[in-house]
């Protein structure tokens, strides 16, 4: 294709000669940003490193080893180099291996997870580069020091921190042993582009450099007549930014000055897209249809709203048919209920009604009594009174006589007033109340 592009000589000035300096001032008027995510466990250096990198005092707090969990820490920066601005986040992983159970620093998942918070959070995130520090005093196990390595969505370039504390041919080794850890682990490392012929050089033998073994110092000493970032040791010192004693200066020329653009375009370009790829499609949202065919995405969404749509009413439905079969099965028990109660009212309405016969035939009886006994009464009144008028007549005869035998009449009344329970007539028993006693001498 780029045969049929004519190539054209121009008569005079045009002005698209300034499109590097449009760039420039607008790089410079709206800043830069930068994020890196520190992997490593607690105190192996991190900090000392950022700041020694930044040549700064970040002033980051030591962490506690005594975490239950590992958590991200974002802490943001305003730096300013000549007129060039960055916003610079550091992010930290706090209680990173401290735990008993090393798992969850291993645990790339967990990471993942909080990353993705973070990503939320800060918009700007995914222009991240993953640092990692391995410390050769612990031997680093592959899943151990793989696990968080694994994230898909940043640069890892790794780091053996306090480089210083650890002989040269022993450090040697110690690199071979890492990398190749790491690369049967399938991590994939940072590459530094060698595709810009002006870096290209420095930066494929940088490539053989990694893992870069670094020492960081925010100390002055005085070597020479100048005074240089150094720790010192009974035995001597130790320069940070000598290239003999560690690689320090190799990581900040391969971070900062040479190649912090492409880390930048590789996360977005390459990492952020992966990432925003495999969210669209966690959520069923593709690039290309069933047979490989390229999909609008205007299409695709409309598909998973007409889709979710029918799911959504499809679960209404549902949800319809089962309120009316729970109603019915309310009913069912309603009516079952109902059932028995009337049941047993009927029952109770029999029992009462028996209750109630029972009762009226006992009165009948006591009334058939009474009236038999009133008879009786009034026939033994009749004889009483003819007894009577007779023993007057004879009452001067026994003049002498002490005292008469009376005659002794009792008159026991029941009481009948139970009948009224049952409904029978008042006036039967009226005037009753209880036995008593109606005597005559
Ligand atoms: P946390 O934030 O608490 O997890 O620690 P960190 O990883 O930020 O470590 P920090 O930079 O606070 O350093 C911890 C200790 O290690 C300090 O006493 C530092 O002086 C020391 N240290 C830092 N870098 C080096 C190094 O390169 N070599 C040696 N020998 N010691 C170092
Ligand atoms: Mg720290």
């Amino acid at each position: 294709a780029r045969e049929n592009v004519r190539s054209l000589a121009m008569g005079g000035h045009v002005g698209f000669e300034s499109l590097p300096d449009q760039l420039v001032n607008r790089s410079i008027q709206q800043g830069f940003c930068f994020n890196i995510l520190c992997v490593g466990e607690t105190g192996i250096g991190k900090s000392t490193l950022i700041d020694t990198l930044f040549n700064t005092n970040f002033e980051d707090h030591e962490s506690s080893h005594f975490y239950p969990h590992v958590k991200l820490k974002a802490q943001t920066y305003e730096l300013q180099e000549s007129n060039v601005r960055l916003k610079l986040t550091i992010v930290n992983t706090v209680g990173f291996g401290d735990q008993i159970n090393k798992e969850e620093s291993m645990n790339m998942v967990i990471i993942d997870a909080q990353f993705e918070a973070i990503a939320l959070a800060l918009p700007t995130y995914h222009d991240s580069l993953c640092t990692y520090h391995s410390h050769f005093l612990y031997s680093p196990l592959p899943q151990k020091d793989a696990g968080p390595l694994k994230m898909k969505s940043v640069n890892v370039i790794p780091v053996i921190a306090k480089a210083d504390a650890i002989s040269k041919s022993e450090l040697h080794k110690f690199k071979i042993k890492l990398m190749s850890e790491l690369v049967s682990n399938g991590v994939q490392i940072y590459q530094f582009p060698t595709d810009d012929e002006t870096i290209a050089k420095i930066n494929a033998s940088m490539n053989g450099h990694l893992p870069f073994a670094v020492v960081g110092s925010m100390d002055e000493v005085k070597v020479g007549n100048k005074m240089v970032k150094a720790r010192q040791y009974p035995w001597g010192v130790v320069q940070v930014e000598n290239e003999n004693h560690c690689d320090f200066v190799k990581l900040r020329e391969m971070l900062i000055c040479t190649n912090m653009e492409d880390l930048r375009e590789q996360t977005h370009t390459r990492h952020y897209e992966l990432y925003r790829r495999c969210k669209l499609e966690e959520m069923g949202l593709t690039d290309v249809g069933p047979e490989n065919k390229p999909l609008s995405l205007q299409e695709t969404y409309e598909a998973k709203r007409h889709e979710f749509y029918g799911e959504l009413q499809r679960k209404e439905e549902e949800m319809k048919q089962m309120f009316v079969q729970r109603v019915k099965e309310k009913e069912a028990i309603l009516k079952e209920a109902e059932r028995e109660l009337q049941a047993k009212f009927e029952h109770l309405k029999r029992v009462h009604q028996e209750e109630r016969m029972k009762l009226e035939e006992k009165r009948r009886l006591l009334e058939e009594e009474i009236i038999a006994f009133s008879k009786k009464k009034a026939t033994s009144e009749i004889y009483q009174n003819q007894t009577f008028m007779a023993s007057g007549s004879n009452l001067r005869k026994d003049k002498d006589r002490k005292k008469a035998p009376g005659y002794r009449f009792e008159l026991l009344c029941f009481d009948v007033r139970a009948c009224e329970t049952t409904g029978g007539p008042k006036d039967a028993e009226e005037g009753r109340e209880g036995p008593s006693t109606v005597g005559r001498p």
